[in-house]
This record gives structure tokens, sequence and C-alpha cells, in this order.
């Protein structure tokens, strides 16, 4: 089917760049639909490895065209820069290749300044965000003061929108917050600027992908974040500020509802997040660092947009499970399963237990996961090393084991299983 959604099935990170890197070989068109440059997609191929913020982990395939869609906020800076970096490792970035929703929203240094300074406020009750000023850009969408990418091409009045916005921001960061205020003209320069560049690149894109969808051409919804990161549904207030999960692709990019082919869900091995917020299964000790590393390997677990380190812990079925209903999940993608070698057990959470009750699915969505303890199941490790491996057949009997188990306890089959960062180290799994 011409449009496949890839999705991220956890708090973020589980490996969807590389997944989006891997399918957008057949595809004509890869789309980012929501959230901004808090978003970090990593990207191998053979010695190159791409840091993707903004632009779609598929631009990297020379036939693909990349999506900027309405559900996108979009901070200039870190576009242009971004288009440089790819551009300097070869990857050609012409207005042509990237086309940017006339409706996506732009994130202002107000913005940022407003993340950063309602995190402060917030003390210990922070969110963690990345304070990138993607909750600011998406409360002016919501309160319909936005500034959008359609509005650059206009630069005067573009102009003057920036320097109202940054004003009133200045307000609110002076006398509720203590911080310093901006400088509107400094700021309003500064965009006239990136009017200037970005111009060429604005367009109608759902229009475009309606035409390409006409002509049986392909695209590929790029998820960000992942779906316990959802505003509706993930582990709210502990959240992001839009809709990571598959059905915000057709708003994100203003498409209707019959042209949806693969749903793939993409997990880790085991489970991560970074931020504040519940984390039932999260592990701490020697168990931590072996999962998490020690950050002498690229992939090893500190964030790709913040280079926080990452928490983490067992894989969680029960929300696992959610996010293949929340997502309606066609299949799995199940990346890192190489980390786990040397691990002599390894535990899966199967259900959470409350005051003497076995919940096998959350029974009210997974905002407060503090009442319910795991439940384990332990299963054997392996010792062999998975880098080589490009057959399920090949695997150690008991990291088989490890995937049929999920693929049982989910009722989706795992249909990918990665085995290190590079495109190739990929299983394929018919
Ligand atoms: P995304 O935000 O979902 O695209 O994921 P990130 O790029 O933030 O984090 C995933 C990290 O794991 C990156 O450093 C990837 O290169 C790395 N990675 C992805 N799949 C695998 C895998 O199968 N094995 C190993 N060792 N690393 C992987
Ligand atoms: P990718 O696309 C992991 C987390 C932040 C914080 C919460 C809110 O690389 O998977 P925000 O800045 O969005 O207001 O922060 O969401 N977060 C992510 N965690 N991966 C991401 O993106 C994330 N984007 C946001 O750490 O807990
Ligand atoms: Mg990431």
């Amino acid at each position: 089917m011409p449009l496949d959604i890839i999705i991220g099935a956890q708090w973020g990170d589980e490996g969807k760049g590389r997944i989006v890197d891997l399918l957008a070989k057949n595809a004509n068109f890869v789309a980012r639909y929501s959230g901004g440059d808090n978003a970090g997609h990593t990207v191998t191929v053979g010695s190159a490895t791409h840091k993707l913020h903004l632009i779609p982990s598929g631009i990297v395939h020379e036939h693909t065209i990349g999506i900027l869609g309405n559900g996108v906020v979009i901070n200039p800076t870190t576009l242009q820069t971004e288009i440089e970096r790819l551009r300097g490792a070869g990857v050609s970035l012409t207005p042509e290749r990237l086309r940017i929703s006339y409706a996506a929203h732009i994130i202002t240094p107000a913005h940022r300044a407003l993340d950063t300074a309602l995190e402060k406020s917030r003390g210990a009750e922070a969110l963690g965000t990345t304070q990138r000023g993607i909750g600011p850009a998406y409360t002016s969408k919501v309160m319909r003061h936005g500034i959008r990418a359609g509005d650059m091409l206009d630069v005067e009045t573009f102009a003057d929108a920036i320097k109202a916005q940054v004003e009133e921001t200045n307000l609110q960061l002076t006398r509720l917050y203590d911080a310093e205020p901006l400088d509107p003209q400094q700021v309003a320069v500064a965009y006239v600027e990136f009017a200037r560049l970005f111009a060429p690149y604005i367009d109608d894109t759902a229009t475009i992908l309606h035409h390409a969808l006409r002509q049986n051409q392909s695209i590929l919804a790029e998820g960000a974040q992942g779906t316990l990161l959802d505003l509706d549904h993930g582990t709210y207030p502990f959240v992001t500020s839009s809709n990571p999960t598959a059905p915000a692709a057709l708003t994100g990019l203003g498409l209707g509802l019959g042209h949806i082919g693969r749903i793939v869900g993409v997990t880790k091995a085991f489970q991560t997040r970074v931020g504040e917020g519940p984390f039932p299964t999260e592990v701490s000790g020697d168990t931590a660092t072996r999962l998490r590393g020690t950050g002498e390997n690229p992939w090893d677990e500190f964030g790709t947009t913040t280079g926080r380190p990452r928490r983490v812990g067992w894989l969680d079925l029960p929300l696992l499970r959610y996010a293949v209903r929340i997502n309606g999940l066609t299949e799995i993608a199940l990346t890192k399963l190489d980390v786990l070698t040397g691990l002599p057990e390894i535990q899966i959470c199967t259900a959470y237990r409350d005051a003497g009750r076995t919940h096998e699915h959350l029974p009210l969505g997974p905002a407060n996961l503090a009442p319910f303890t795991p439940i384990y199941e332990t299963l054997p490790g392996w010792d062999e090393d998975l880098w080589d491996v490009r057959a399920f057949s090949q695997l150690p009997a008991a990291a088989c084991n490890y995937i049929l188990r999920i693929e049982d306890l989910i009722g989706v089959p795992v249909r990918m299983v990665s085995v290190g960062p590079e495109r190739e180290q990929v299983i394929h799994i018919d």
C-alpha cells in the first residue's frame, strides 16, 4: 500500500531513524508529521553517521523527496544547520528534495526561552523537556496566534509577527518567570533572513502527497518521539506536546484514511526513557550500566538530542500491547537485540500486579503507573555475538526464543530485528 507509517512504540529513541532509512529504499516520499527538533534520529551507513532532528531520515537515499508536514514545528536555525551538515556529508538537499508545508508552525527563540523558564519554574516537578521550545510552539498553535511557514512568504508581515510574538513572550518571561527578555528587533532580523532562505522550500505538501498517491507512488511517514510520549495517550503530563502515534500521520500530513499499508511499531529489545515520568521496569546498578553502556559506543544510551543518560529497564509488554492497540500496529521492528548478548538471563514484564490483582492490559491508561509492580518472566540469555547474523535461522536458540515469546505475548508479528546500527544489520522475518 502507498502509505506506510513507522512509529516509536515506547518512549522514543527506539531506532526509528534506522528502520525508516531501511524502508526508504523503496519509498518515493519520506515525511515527518509531528514533533520538531526534540527528535534525534540516527542513521548509520558504512562509516557515515547522520543525526537528524527535523529532516526525515529517509533523505539519505538520493531518490527520495523529504516532506515536513503541517503537524511539524520547525526551528529554522536547526533546519539550516541540518541542511548544511547533510550537504557537507554529500547528501544533495535542493529545495526540490525538501518541501515544507505552509501550515507547519515556526519555533522562535521566544518559544525556547519560555520552555527553559517553564522547566525552571517547575522545580522538582520538571518534566525533563528537551528545552527546544516544542511545548510553547504547540501552545501558540492551539492558542491560534502561532506563526506558520507560509507566513514567511510575506517578509514584512512576517517580521512584524515575529516582533510581536517576542514582545508578548517577553512579558511572560520577565513578569512570571523572572527570566531575561529577548531583543525583538534582533530576532526579527534573523528570521527575515530565514524567510528568504526557506521561501523556495514552502509548498502545499498535502497536495503533493495526494498527487503522489494518485500515481501509486509510496510514502513513508516517519514518526518522532514514541507512543508513551503522546499528548493524549502517553504518560501524561510526562509527555511531549504533539501526537506521535500513527493516526496523527494523517492529520499531520493532510491525508485521508484510505491509503494506509504497514504500520510498523519500532521497539527496542529492552526499555529506555529520557526525561522524567513513570517507568515500572526501570533497573539500576550493574544491570543498568550493562543495558545503557558507558558512552564509549555511539549506540550507548545517551540522548541523541540532549546527551542526557537514558534511564533503562526490561521490556514492558503491557505497555507494548497498549502501543499495538493505540497505533493499530501491523508488525514490530525489534531493535538492539545485540545489546542483550552476554546477559545470563533476560527479564520481560508480562503483566502488572496491584492489590492482589493481575493486569495484562492497563486498566486506566499509562498516566499513573505508580501503583503497579511488574510481573516478570525470566528467559535464558545467550553469549553469541549477533552483529553478523542476517537470518532468523542463524540466531542462537535463546534469541529466537526471546523473539517468539514477545510475538506470542503481544499478538503481532516481529518482522524485522536489528543486530547493530548499520543499514545492513537487520534480519527480515517473513
Ligand atoms: P530514534 O530516535 O528512534 O531514531 O533512535 P535514536 O537514533 O535516538 O537512538 C537509537 C540508537 O541506537 C542510535 O544510536 C542507533 O544508531 C542505535 N541503534 C539502532 N538500532 C540498533 C541496533 O540494532 N543495535 C545497536 N547496537 N545500535 C542500534
Ligand atoms: P525521538 O524522535 C526521546 C521527551 C523529553 C521529555 C518529553 C517532553 O528521537 O525518539 P519535549 O521537549 O518534547 O517537550 O519533552 O519528551 N522526548 C523524547 N525522548 N526521544 C525523543 O525523540 C524525544 N522527544 C521528546 O525527553 O521527557
Ligand atoms: Mg532519538
